[in-house]
This record gives structure tokens, sequence and C-alpha cells, in this order.
């Protein structure tokens, strides 16, 4: 059963264009971990101000191995050596879910 895995991020107003830019240059690196499934970052527009990051797991597993693995190089932001840029987010909340049903649109 997949799961989803989503990184709540409280975002000032003066720094959300720096966190979708950050995102813009992201690494990269998830979309070639074992078991990543999807990832969507997901801008605020009404009920919430929080930014929402978005992934679809495998299982557990995969995401537990991710979070021990590459996903800390894809935090760097600046590479390797560099110094870590101040977060974009003040703020972050980890929200987990299995996915009890899912759909796709049927191929025309
Ligand atoms: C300490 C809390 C966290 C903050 C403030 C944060 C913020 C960010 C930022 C600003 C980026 C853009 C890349 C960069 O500049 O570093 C990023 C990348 C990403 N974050 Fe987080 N993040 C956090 C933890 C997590 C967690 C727990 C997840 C799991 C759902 C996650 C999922 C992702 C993914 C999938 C990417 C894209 C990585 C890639 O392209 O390979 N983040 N995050």
């Amino acid at each position: 059963m997949s799961v989803v895995k989503i990184n709540v991020l409280t975002v000032p107003a003066e720094q959300r264009e720096v966190l979708e830019k950050r995102f813009a240059s992201r690494a990269g690196a998830v979309e070639g971990a074992d078991g990543f499934e999807w990832f969507e970052l997901l801008r605020p527009v009404e009920g919430t101000d929080q930014y929402l990051v978005y992934t679809r797991w495998r299982d557990e597993e995969s995401f537990q191995a991710w979070m021990e693995g590459s996903m800390k190089s894809a935090h760097q932001g600046g590479g390797e050596g560099a110094e870590r840029p101040k977060p974009a987010a003040s703020g972050s909340t980890l929200w987990s879910f299995d996915v009890v049903q899912s759909a796709a649109p049927k191929n025309a």
C-alpha cells in the first residue's frame, strides 16, 4: 500500500518567493529514490497559508530509506560544502497517510 508524506511548511509572506525559487532549483534527487512515486509543491490559495510538500511512496520503508539517505543532500541547498542558507520556512510539520483509494482518468 502506498503512503503519502506531506511536509507542511509555514512560510512568512515575504519568504514565499524565496521558497518557490529554492524548490525551482531543488536537487531533483528524490525522482531517483527507490519507491518514490510522486512529488508536488502546493502553494496555498484558500483555506490555509501553509505550503504543502506532497510526496507519495511505495511503502513506509522507501520513505524512511530516503529520509536517512538522499533526503539530507536534497536539503543542502547550495551544493556540497556550501553553508546551508537560512530556511525560507519558519516551521514544518510532517503528516503521514496511508493511501486507501486512488483513481486516475480512464484512457480515452
Ligand atoms: C526540516 C523541515 C523541512 C524544511 C524546512 C524543508 C524545506 C525544503 C526546501 C526549501 C526545499 C528545496 C530544496 C532546498 O533548497 O533545500 C526542499 C526540498 C524537498 N523537500 Fe523538504 N524540507 C523539510 C523536510 C522535509 C521532509 C520531512 C520531507 C518529506 C516529505 C520533505 C520533502 C522534500 C522533497 C521531496 C524535496 C525535493 C528534493 C529533491 O528535489 O530531490 N522535506 N525542502
